[in-house]
């Protein structure tokens, strides 16, 4: 059966337009016929695009698809409703009966007795051909067409899922949800990665120091900030919105435009309540979605990345493992290959060192803590330690991607952030953000996760490009 919701939505959604007195016609989803126990409606509609024709002499087999589901639903029909126009990629109206299938294969089918074509398709010039596996980088090529293809619709799902599932994960524990500001006029990590904000008139036409908006804007790099400001009034909150960042747009794991997850919890003095926060949101949320999308999780797995099922699975099994940021430096130290960046306490993690600390620890995340002071931005807690000077930081590091979180405890003691701002000559940005701390400063924590960077180790994809809705060529984008 239906559901009752979905029958209630099936009925609600009966044309309005002609239809016959006695029997109204049901426009149900391929999904939604798909998944039809007992076979209620005798009249439905159905519209998607065409995935394939299949004209034999007594009977004409279509597949359409409206992305409601990663399976099409086979249209079978008399050979005279074989239109001109109907092709692999047209739109079309399809109403009948929704019959059980002869077939093992499917469940159901759709008896055509009308097929309209809403929308036809020139098959010749449209870059996709039926029943050919097109790579990732092929069809990047066309940002505009490409969520035709299995692929992009079988990600656009998960990325839908996964996006609800983490708001989910965060509003059942507690959490509060903000809006952070995308334009602001601080530089939250300090790392000058930003893009200014000015009319388009005053690019063209600089005229002295004066900015749109009194003071240089930035499109946000992080919602922390502002995050925090609200962690001073709710113990839990999260943001979930873009986050831009002047970043090397080549790399497969960096892009300018891109999502960010980010959680604050007050009256926490450790960090390893952030590093359970962080484990259970990768697990529960992954977990929903694996629940959620099954085929369309599969079909990348199938197809795009086949070692990425096993390896995920390891990641829910275990407990993610932990590491000191000395305890990695000494690993790579030792480590039999010689690394493009020489290993050295106060430096960087490169990418090198992240792979390696992964592999090293089989294949599952690790987390890193206390990073030098000197390393980290302005907000973080000083570890007030010898002789080695580090902050309560941590970083995620997870297969296949490298590092998916960063978060820190924050620092709330007022004497302390004073004087590493005026160290930095920040001190007058940051009035607002020592008020932060004169007026119920608490302890607190928090972290950010790439959203994109979270698909790719979900999904085993290894250009972040490709779970993007919308990719960004190199310097360029016309849509
Ligand atoms: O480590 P990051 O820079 O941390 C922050 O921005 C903190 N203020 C977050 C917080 O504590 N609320 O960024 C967080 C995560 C990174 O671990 C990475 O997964 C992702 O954001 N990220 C990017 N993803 C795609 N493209 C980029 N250019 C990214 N830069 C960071
Ligand atoms: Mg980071």
């Amino acid at each position: 059966m239906f559901g009752v919701r979905g029958l209630l939505q099936a009925l609600r959604r009966c044309s309005s337009a002609p239809c016959p007195k006695h029997a109204p016609v049901a426009r149900l989803r391929v999904r939604e016929a798909l998944e039809a126990r007992e076979l209620t409606f005798d009249d439905v509609k159905v519209q998607g695009w065409v995935r394939s024709v299949r004209s034999q002499k007594e009977v004409l087999f279509l597949h359409i698809n409206d992305g409601s589901s990663l399976e099409s639903l086979q249209v079978v029909a008399d050979p005279s409703l074989k239109y001109r126009d109907l092709n692999f990629g047209s739109a079309v109206e399809v109403q009948g009966k929704l019959l059980k299938s002869p077939h093992q294969k499917q469940n159901v089918e759709l008896k055509a007795e009308n097929i309209r074509v809403v929308g036809p398709c020139d098959t010749l010039m449209f870059p996709f051909k039926p029943r050919e596996k097109h790579p990732l980088e092929y069809i990047r090529q066309f940002p505009h067409l490409r969520c035709r293809t299995n692929t992009l619709r079988s990600l656009l799902r998960v990325r839908s899922e996964a996006t609800a599932a983490i708001h989910s994960f965060f509003q059942e524990n507690g959490y509060v949800h903000i809006h952070t500001p995308v334009i602001t006029s601080n530089d939250c990590e300090g790392g000058g990665e930003l893009f200014q904000i000015e009319t388009a008139n005053k690019v063209k036409e600089p005229e002295g120091e004066s900015h749109f908006f009194d003071v240089p804007a930035f499109l946000t790099v992080s919602g922390q900030l502002h995050l925090e400001v609200m962690a001073g009034a709710f113990t839990q909150v999260f943001a979930f919105g873009p986050a831009f960042r002047a970043e090397n747009s080549q790399s497969r794991r960096h892009l300018s435009e891109f999502y960010m997850v980010e959680a604050e919890v007050s009256f926490t003095e450790s960090l390893q309540d952030i590093m359970q926060v962080i484990e259970d949101l990768f697990k529960t949320a992954t977990s929903t979605v694996l629940s959620r999308c099954p085929h369309e999780v599969e079909f990348f797995y199938k197809y795009v990345a086949p070692a990425q099922k096993g390896r995920l699975e390891q990641m829910l099994k275990n407990k993610f493992l932990t590491l000191s940021y000395t305890e990695a430096v000494d690993i790579l130290k030792r480590a039999p290959q010689t690394f493009i960046f020489k290993p050295e306490w106060g430096q960087d993690l490169q990418t090198e060192h992240e792979k390696y600390l992964v592999t090293h620890c089989g294949e599952v995340p690790v987390f890193v803590i206390n990073y030098p002071y000197d390393l980290k931005p302005f907000y973080m807690r000083d570890n007030d330690d010898g002789p080695q000077h580090t902050v309560a930081a941590v970083d995620l590091l997870v297969p296949g991607v490298g590092e998916l979180c960063g978060g820190s405890l924050r620092e709330e003691r007022l004497h302390f952030l004073q004087s590493r701002l005026q160290r930095l000559g920040l001190l007058d940005t940051y009035q607002w953000y020592l008020d932060l701390r004169k007026f119920g400063s608490i302890p607190h924590g928090g972290f950010g996760m790439g959203f994109e960077r979270y698909l790719q180790c979900i999904l085993g994809v290894s250009n972040i490009k490709d779970v993007m809705p919308f990719p960004r060529f190199p310097h360029s984008c016309l849509l």
